[in-house]
């Protein structure tokens, strides 16, 4: 057992009670982080005259040859350590011997494990912004190529009005840019270094934390040693954006899902992404989008886990904080392998477009439409949707189409009706029609595709 505390006890602590208040387990996750703010830390120390210059040199470089060490699988980070901060500072005493007894001058484990959270969860969001913008791309990519590829739009999981695959895939280039944008704004949020609130009340070294925030990249330090090692926000925030990329992913799954399926028949999903039966030779399983859907629950978890977690907590440090971690890195984990597998899924999808096509063509998407022909001939809209009505009911009779039927039947049903209704109806002019900014129609959707260019190369 190796602890950086034992002066005030008499007896050693129970074996079981030191394996469950341990965290090497997981927060060795961070290890470049902790060895990343203590460079810093000892720095600021020397540059304040706190230590010496051979004394910050001697940190500094048995610290470098941790990193360097563990990176080349030299020095292995073991349980015997309580976790990441003592795994640190016990091996810099073995290589340096007294100097590293210094490191912690005016610092405790509560400041420091805020900043290492910090550090790790910064890192993770650019990487997931990363991932998210990739994705983007994709979408940009198929909505492009399909811009004529016609579907049915649904409400109710009913056909309702003919739209196309890029302007229903458009849907969800939304959903994922608000991701990203949630992603920067918790950034911009956290990015205060926490680093010299000490335990919880600052301390009496006159630490430059101007100087440290800066070191590490931050805008700036924190203003409350209190708030600074007790605030979780930004984890929950993280997660709760988190939570909702998932929703979004979710959503797409479960649609690629019924895509997939026999009575759809809309896609194909590649080799490369889906899994067989052992026992039905025939299947071929989108497995891929129903663990993204599963994995949903996990995220959501994590972050009813931290909310729950922080409930109540008295100010400052608690060591229930500690239960922040293992979840959150399960949910960023989840979220990152999740939006790599159907980046690499959609792309490699392929659609039918006939099929789909078809599929737009029958249920009677066009019904609006014949609705709004009849507008167009001077049919009160009330009356004109009555007329549709009906007429739709007449084709159920019939297994036709509005467009199958002759004009004396149209007639018959309404005098209005004339030769234009077929064009008026045909599958391709209920989408190209629909020209308002955001609808389908194909010049609408250049616009946006556009749009959505610019967002792409501005947004880094
Ligand atoms: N492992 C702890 C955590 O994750 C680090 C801080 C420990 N602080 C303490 N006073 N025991 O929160």
């Amino acid at each position: 057992m190796a602890q950086l505390w034992g002066g005030r006890f008499t007896k050693e602590t129970d074996r079981l009670a030191y394996r469950f208040n341990a965290s090497i387990y997981f927060d060795k996750r961070f290890w470049e982080k902790d060895l990343e703010g203590s460079i810093a830390h000892a720095l600021m120390l020397a540059g304040q005259g706190i230590l010496t210059e051979e004394e910050r040199d001697a940190i500094v470089r048995g610290l470098e040859g941790i990193r360097e060490d563990v990176k080349e699988g030299r020095l292995e980070i073991t349980d015997e350590y309580e976790d990441i901060h003592s795994f640190v500072e016990t091996n810099l005493i073995d290589r340096i011997g007294d100097a590293g007894k210094k490191l912690h001058t005016g610092r405790s484990r509560n400041d420091q494990v805020a900043l290492d959270m910090r550090l790790y969860v910064r890192q993770e969001i650019l990487e997931i912004d990363g991932l998210l913008k990739a994705f983007l791309e994709t979408l940009d990519g198929l909505m492009e190529a399909h811009l004529e590829t016609y579907m049915p739009g649904f409400t109710h999981l009913q056909k309702a009005q003919p739209v196309t695959l890029a302007h229903h895939l458009g849907a969800y280039f939304e959903m994922f840019k608000r991701d990203r944008q949630r992603m920067k704004d918790i950034y911009r949020r956290m990015n205060y270094c926490p680093l010299g609130a000490g335990a919880l009340a600052g301390t009496t070294y006159p630490l430059d934390r101007f100087e440290t925030a800066s070191m590490l990249g931050f805008e700036g330090p924190t203003l409350n040693s209190m708030d600074s090692v007790s605030d979780r926000d930004y984890v929950i925030e993280l997660l709760s954006a988190l939570s909702t990329v998932m929703m979004h992913l979710s959503r797409l799954s479960e649609e690629v899902i019924l895509w997939n399926s026999n009575e759809y028949g809309f896609v194909e999903i590649d080799d490369a992404y889906s899994t067989g039966s052992s026992i039905m030779p025939q299947k071929k399983n989108p497995d891929i989008a129903e663990l993204t859907r599963g994995k949903t629950g996990r995220v959501y978890g994590a972050l009813v886990s931290v909310l729950t977690v922080m409930k109540g907590l008295p100010l400052a440090y608690d060591k229930d904080m500690q239960e922040d971690k293992e979840v959150t890195f399960d949910a960023i984990d989840t979220v990152k392998s999740c939006l790599t597998l159907f980046n690499g899924m959609m792309k490699t999808m392929r659609f039918h477009k006939e099929r789909m096509e078809k599929s737009a063509a029958n249920g009677f998407t066009n019904a609006t439409d014949a609705a709004d022909y009849l507008v167009g001939k001077g049919v009160p809209f009330r009356d004109a949707h009555g007329i549709i009505g009906s007429l739709v009911l007449y084709c159920i009779d019939r297994k036709k189409a509005i467009d199958e039927l002759s004009l004396a039947e149209l007639k018959e049903i309404s005098p209005a009706f004339e030769e234009d209704i077929y064009e008026a109806v045909s599958l391709k002019t209920c989408v190209e029609k629909r020209l308002t900014l955001g609808a389908p129609g194909t010049e609408a959707m250049k616009k946006v595709i556009a749009l959505n260019r610019k967002y792409l190369e501005e947004e880094e």
